[in-house]
């Protein structure tokens, strides 16, 4: 096991710039999902820490040791694909040990680690079978395995689960958390689904155009996101933003939305009278009825149940906002829905740069 240390990280594909100097810290130890959209250089990054692609300018130290010049090999790092490529004319078990077969390990030794592996992993019964005859749940666990009994000191993950149905998504993803708390090996794991950087990870860092927008912890993200770009990123439903100017400097500061409508926000927020902003008001947060926050209210326009809650979309001032609530709420299309935000659970974010306030 050990740290990763990532000093100044730069990737220019010819003259196009796509990681801009990203710098980070991992604990030994640590799980850290990397997220952010489409293109904004999540693989690459790993690639990099792999050894898979070179590093245009900065440092990358693996347990205190800088690797830029070193293989992948001598990285003592595992890394598991979205396209999980076993072999096909192997069995589970030959998948599994035939890296440490290639690095010369001894025949006793494979099979001790593969058998230890398949135990961690539940795949005992299955050593002998061939790839074609697994689900995919039971190959990307192959995958996995052949990435554990090498005992990497790093786990090196891009999007594992993204092939798989939404219910073995969900599975898997539980899977994994469980083996990380058995083995605790410095983890970092790429993916664009937020819901399972949440779920899995120590830290999240979240990327855009190449560059950290933010790292924390899961709810450090949730509850105190720096910009909008991470308000928007992280809660599903997303966070509802409505534009509004600050009105009321004295205490009481309020954003007032187009309509004439004052929510209130808390007094320990950094706004000035006049100034333009995007207030964020998460669907979860939306009390429904009259309660002791900023009475809201506006026509339904969608109904969506999910079972044990129900998303609720309704006007305010000419935009659509969604509240989350109870399964059971009597929500109509077409009746006013009220609803009311306590002052501190706005999110106040500048409209010019995006910075929460
Ligand atoms: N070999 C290459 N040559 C030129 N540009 C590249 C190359 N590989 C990647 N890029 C560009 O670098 C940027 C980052 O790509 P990367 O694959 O790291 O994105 P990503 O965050 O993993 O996206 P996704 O979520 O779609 O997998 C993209 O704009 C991509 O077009
Ligand atoms: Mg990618």
């Amino acid at each position: 096991m050990a740290s990763v240390d990532l000093n100044n990280i730069r990737k220019a594909y010819g003259a196009v710039d796509v990681i801009h100097g990203i710098s980070l810290h991992i604990e030994d130890g640590e799980f850290v999902a990397l997220v952010g959209p489409s293109g904004c250089g999540k693989s690459t990054l790993l690639r990099m820490i792999a050894g898979l692609e070179e590093i245009t300018d900065g440092e990358i130290a693996i347990g205190g040791n800088v690797v830029n010049a070193m293989t992948p090999r001598e990285r003592n790092i595992a890394m598991v694909f979205q396209s999980y490529a076993l072999y096909p004319h192997m069995t589970v078990a030959e998948n599994m040990g035939f890296n440490l077969k290639l690095a010369g390990v001894a025949k006793t030794e494979i099979e001790a680690r593969v058998s230890e592996a398949a135990r961690m992993l539940d795949l005992a019964k299955l050593l002998d079978r061939k790839p074609a005859q697994l689900s995919g749940g039971q190959r990307q666990r192959v995958a996995m395995g052949r990435a554990i009994v090498r005992n990497p000191a790093v786990f090196l993950f891009d999007e594992p689960l993204s092939n798989l149905d939404a219910k073995l998504r969900v599975q898997m993803r539980s899977e994994i958390k469980t083996l990380h708390q058995k083995v605790r090996t410095t983890s970092i794991y790429v993916t664009h689904d937020q819901i399972e950087a949440m779920t899995l990870a120590d830290r999240i860092v979240v990327l855009n155009h190449g560059k950290v927008e933010q790292a924390g912890t899961p709810l450090e993200l949730y509850k105190k996101p720096a910009n909008l770009f991470v308000a928007a990123f992280i809660g599903s439903p997303a966070m509802n933003m409505l534009e509004g100017t600050v009105d009321g400097e004295n205490g009481e500061p309020a954003a007032r939305l187009e309509d004439g409508t004052a929510i209130r926000i808390a007094p320990d927020r950094r706004v000035k009278a006049g100034q333009a902003v995007t207030i964020g008001l998460r669907p979860e947060h939306l009390v429904p009825g009259i309660g002791n926050g900023t009475p809201l209210a506006g026509r339904t326009m969608l109904v969506e149940p999910t079972g044990a809650q129900t998303h609720v979309v309704f006007d305010l001032a000419g935009q659509q906002v969604t509240a989350i609530v109870d399964g059971e709420y009597p929500a109509h299309y077409g009746t006013v829905f009220e609803a009311s935000i306590a002052s501190d659970q706005v999110h106040v974010f500048d409209r010019g740069t995006g910075v929460a306030l």
